[in-house]
């Protein structure tokens, strides 16, 4: 099989984990590619009695989840070492097996005076904020392309490690306690911090790469998993206000060492309406009782921060922009059970800049800012639709909704949510 990327295609918590999940054990590997402990990955399994079991992730691909599946940290990604042998104890606490993990040596260390950065900086920036969520993501990230980053080898050579934070703490220091009036960080706190970690670390550490290219030579599954999403990635997301990495089909081959000619089938999850955390522009968001409504029925509440989530409608131009720059073969629509129970169901199919028509994404941010949406109203439904598993078990109302998005939204619709539990999905084409 090839390599498959699952990539979210509006501003994150379109239900990546309950996708990856779907695919369940014809995966052999899921490896995570880009950002850190900023993800929040909710899965809800249904054990053998029927009871639910909720498991929030943030570091860890979700695919830890599935027995026999390899879970993968690619160089792509920041590691906080601290969340992450949090969340394997915690796993393990609770019967899962963790033990076939493996992180890549090339991958970045996010260390604790970037988690500092990360907050005064927001705070330094007041209204300008990019409303991040306080990880030190950023601040790794821009480490990594200064060249003054730590990478998970250098926990393994003490001497080396050590030239590189004192390095580093030279510039951090002038930062922390000349712009911001904060207590200087210590070179032997930092590498003591930072080397408690490396006995654990060290069998879990290879070139995860070679790994997942021999893996794919063997004919095996390797999923590549995105955190965050399309109009968040660095690059085509809604600079300033995205996340540090790639978070789009390319970052899955620099994320992960696959080259770009093995990746043939891009997932993109894509939720029935659109949220957003944090800050930028956001053309369908409600600020009504809708929003209010979407908000509380979904649950739209940040699994990594607490917060409430912006909501709005289902922006077609977003997903159309997503299908393009991933390449997307397939759309997984999630929560569609959210909008159950509304008179008609605002799509937004283009937007107004200035009494000018826009197709497509405007080419200027700030236009961007000022686009109101134009609707296209379908009508709703009322029946529960949580236990429909095909497309004919779903109202009429339902279906030709699904088959509008799917018109505008530049690639199939294959598979649709409606209910929170792995089983609660409607299978139209099969993923794999
Ligand atoms: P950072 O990734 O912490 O630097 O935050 C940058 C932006 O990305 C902020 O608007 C965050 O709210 C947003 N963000 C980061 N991770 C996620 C996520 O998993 N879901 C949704 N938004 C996210």
């Amino acid at each position: 099989m090839p390599a498959i990327a699952i990539i979210g295609a509006q501003w994150g918590d379109e239900g990546k984990g309950k996708a990856t999940d779907l695919l369940g054990t014809s995966v052999d590997y899921v490896v995570k590619f880009n950002g850190g402990n900023n993800a929040g990955h909710t899965v809800v399994i249904t054990q053998p009695d029927g009871s639910t079991e909720k498991y929030a992730l943030h570091l860890l691909p979700s695919g830890i989840l599935t027995p026999g599946c390899t879970p993968v940290i690619g160089n792509g990604v920041v590691v906080d070492l601290a969340v992450l042998f949090e969340e394997l104890e915690a796993l393990e606490a609770r019967g899962v097996d963790v033990s076939r993990l493996r992180i890549s040596a090339n991958a970045h260390v996010i260390a604790d005076y970037n988690r500092t950065l990360d907050k005064v900086t927001e705070r330094f920036l007041g209204s300008r904020r990019i409303g991040t969520t306080g990880r030190g993501i950023g601040p790794t990230y821009a480490d990594k392309m200064n060249r003054i980053g730590i990478r998970v080898q250098d926990l393994f050579d003490e001497k080396i490690l050590t030239q590189k934070v004192e390095s580093v703490l030279e510039l951090k220091n002038q930062i922390l306690t000349k712009i911001y009036n904060r207590r200087a960080a210590t070179v032997e706190a930092t590498v003591e911090e930072l080397l408690a970690f490396a006995d654990r670390l060290r069998p879990m550490v290879c070139d995860t790469g070679l790994l997942l290219n021999e893996a794919l030579d063997r004919g095996e599954t390797v999923l590549l998993e995105a955190g965050q999403a399309t109009l968040l990635d660095v690059d085509h997301g809604t600079y300033p206000f995205v996340t540090s990495s790639s978070a789009t089909a390319g970052g899955a081959c620099t994320g992960s060492g696959i080259p770009p000619r093995r990746l043939e089938q891009v997932i993109g999850i894509v939720k029935a309406y659109t949220t957003r955390v944090g800050e930028g522009p956001f053309p369908t968001e409600l600020h009504d009782d809708a929003g209010e409504h979407l908000r509380k029925v979904g649950a739209e509440y940040g699994t990594t921060t607490g917060r409430p989530r912006r909501c709005g409608w289902y922006d077609a131009v977003i997903a159309r922009y997503a299908a393009r720059v991933n390449g997307v073969t397939d759309f997984v629509l999630t929560k569609l059970d959210v909008l159950t129970g509304l008179e008609q169901v605002p799509v937004c199919v283009a937007y107004d800049v200035g009494g000018v028509r826009h197709d497509e994404m405007p080419v200027n941010q700030s236009d961007f800012h000022h686009a109101v949406p134009i609707y296209e109203y379908l009508p709703g439904w009322w029946e529960d639709i949580s236990g429909a598993r095909t497309l004919a078990d779903l109202p009429p109302n339902a279906q030709a909704y699904i088959k509008a998005v799917e018109e505008m939204s530049g690639a199939r619709i294959s598979a649709v949510g409606v209910g929170p539990s792995r089983d609660a999905t409607v299978a139209i084409h099969d993923l794999i």
